[in-house]
């Protein structure tokens, strides 16, 4: 089916855009993720109906376009989140409708996507209270898409495999735990963070083109984090890995990442950072 699943929508983003928010589908939902569902709006409360735009895509039917959906949702009777409303979409109105969702507080990454625009994460973002202005929802940009707001991963864990991110060291302490200092531990401090979500990396124009070679802004600063850490021994061999024109150099500063990233990382500077270090060693 791969052969046939479909990038997204160009239109959705843009260079201009201000790119700031996957595992499980979503399947069942329970009802306490929803708010009030009794059909009426709370005492004192006006319903306020908005609508929401969504992108679908069926790879059942792989002959029909992508298209973007409509459905209203009674603001009064929803939570603030953008994931809310999805999951009362897909509770109340149409159960086809997939999404990835785990945690619903900013920690799992699964429900990265681009919301009016912007890559976030879904629990993380406020419905817009403007009920005349309708929200669109795509899956994240320049993905293959495997259904509806799913993208296709696969690549993005490849590359994050290939960084090794786990500490490799030949000369292990003799007996109990590697000590850092305070100083060496705090060079980790905006790296270990991260979430893995891919808002950044499908916000960077460098990995929309050449995501087969750039290894994008998330893994790049996942490698740094590795060479960053007082433990680990493997960092003239993890750099030496950067040694090419497409790993690493293809990130040109634009600062879409880290404009981007809902956990208010900075994953340009630590692939700044790398550059310069690597830049000294030569
Ligand atoms: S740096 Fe931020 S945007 Fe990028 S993967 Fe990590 S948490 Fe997500
Ligand atoms: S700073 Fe580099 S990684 Fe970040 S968006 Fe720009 S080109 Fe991509
Ligand atoms: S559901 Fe886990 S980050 Fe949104």
């Amino acid at each position: 089916m791969r052969a046939t699943a479909l990038r997204t929508l160009r239109s959705t983003t843009s260079s201009s855009i201000t790119c700031n928010p996957a595992r499980a589908f979503s399947i069942s939902v329970p009802r306490s993720f929803a708010q009030p569902t009794d059909g009426a709006p709370p005492a004192g409360k006006a319903p306020q109906i908005k609508e929401f735009k969504i992108y679908r895509w069926n790879p059942d039917t792989p002959a029909e376009k992508p298209k973007l959906q409509s459905y209203k949702v009674d603001l009064s009777q929803c939570g603030p989140m953008m994931l809310d409303a999805l999951i009362k979409i897909k509770n109340e109105l149409d159960p086809t409708l997939t999404f990835r969702r785990s945690c619903r507080e900013g920690i799992c990454g699964s429900c990265a996507m681009n919301i009016d625009g912007v890559n976030t994460l879904a629990c993380l973002c406020r419905i817009e209270k403007d009920a005349s202005k309708p929200s669109k929802v795509y899956p994240l940009p320049h993905m293959y898409i495997v259904k509806d707001l799913v993208p296709d991963l696969t690549l993005f864990y490849k590359q994050y495999k290939s960084i090794e991110p786990f500490l490799k060291n030949d000369n292990p302490p003799a007996k109990g735990e590697f000590l850092q200092t305070q100083e060496e531990r705090k060079k980790l401090d905006g790296m270990y963070e991260c979430i893995l979500c891919a808002c950044c990396s499908t916000s960077c124009p460098s990995y929309w083109w050449n995501a087969d070679q750039y290894l994008g802004p998330a893994v790049l600063m996942q490698a740094y984090r590795w060479m960053a850490d007082s433990r680990d021994s493997y960092g003239a061999q993890r750099k030496e890995k950067m040694q090419n024109s497409m790993s690493l150099y293809r990130c040109h500063t634009i600062f879409n990442c880290s404009r981007t990233c809902p956990k208010g990382l900075n994953p340009a500077l630590a692939i700044s950072k790398m550059k310069y270090e690597m830049a000294l060693d030569k």
